[in-house]
């Protein structure tokens, strides 16, 4: 008698799943953002595809001076298409504002260009991206970069970086400090701006916010520079 997979054993069997050859060059020869972006909509480097909305690839200008890199899509990014549109992205852009930074004129973007969550009733709850899905869209950053060519890379909380720096880097001790890549990038370390939306005590928000604002006057002044 046929037996049917459980859904743990089917989860299984689609991680290994190979992905074709096809898939791993797809944007290979991408000349412009535009293009990149087009060729990601497809990607199935990792898992993350099946359950997200769409991907969401970074936005702003490819001649910018500097790339911001979040950690992935939220929920109503996800539905967007667009990076930090949600509550992270208000806080972002509140801080971008006070620091005097135009957000118009930089590149926003995510380490990992799918929504990852655990439903949980009607509500979809944000859930970490691991290792090897860092890795897996570690690709389209890399590519992002290479067509834009920042002089200045900022870090949003510790999956950018990691992913940035192919290491885990210990953001709240690091903060605030640049670190420069083999390949001469610099990587300017913060925080993420969703850990502020997390802290209840009033007193503790407004310190955290005013810490997230004294690094984005320091990605100002570093900014053309
Ligand atoms: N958090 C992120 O890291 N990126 C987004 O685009 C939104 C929330």
């Amino acid at each position: 008698m046929a037996t049917t997979p459980s859904t743990t054993a089917l989860a299984r069997e689609a991680r290994r799943v190979p992905v074709p050859e096809s898939e791993l060059t797809a944007g290979a020869d991408a000349t412009s953002i535009g293009e990149a972006r087009e060729a990601a909509k497809g990607c199935h480097r990792c898992q993350l595809w099946r359950n997200a909305t769409q991907t969401v690839f970074g936005e702003g200008p490819e001649t910018a001076d500097v790339v911001f890199v979040g950690e992935q899509p939220g929920d109503q990014e996800d539905l967007a298409g667009k990076p930090f549109v949600g509550p992270a992205g208000r806080m972002f852009d509140s801080t971008l504002d006070d620091a005097e930074i135009n957000r118009r004129k930089v590149y926003v973007t995510n380490a990992v260009k799918h929504f990852k969550f655990e439903p949980r009733g009607k509500r979809r709850i944000h859930s970490k991206p691991n290792a090897g899905e860092i890795q897996a869209c570690r690709w389209w950053l890399d590519k992002e970069l290479d067509l834009i060519k920042p002089n200045l890379v900022v870090a949003l909380g510790a999956t950018a970086a990691q992913s940035l720096l192919g290491k885990a880097v210990a953001v709240l001790k690091m903060r605030g400090e640049v670190i420069e890549r083999e390949d001469g990038l610099r990587v300017f370390i913060t925080i993420h701006p969703s850990l502020i939306l997390r802290i209840r005590e009033p007193a503790d928000k407004d310190a955290e916010r005013a810490r997230f604002l004294q690094d984005m006057r320091k990605v100002k002044r570093m900014m053309g520079a």
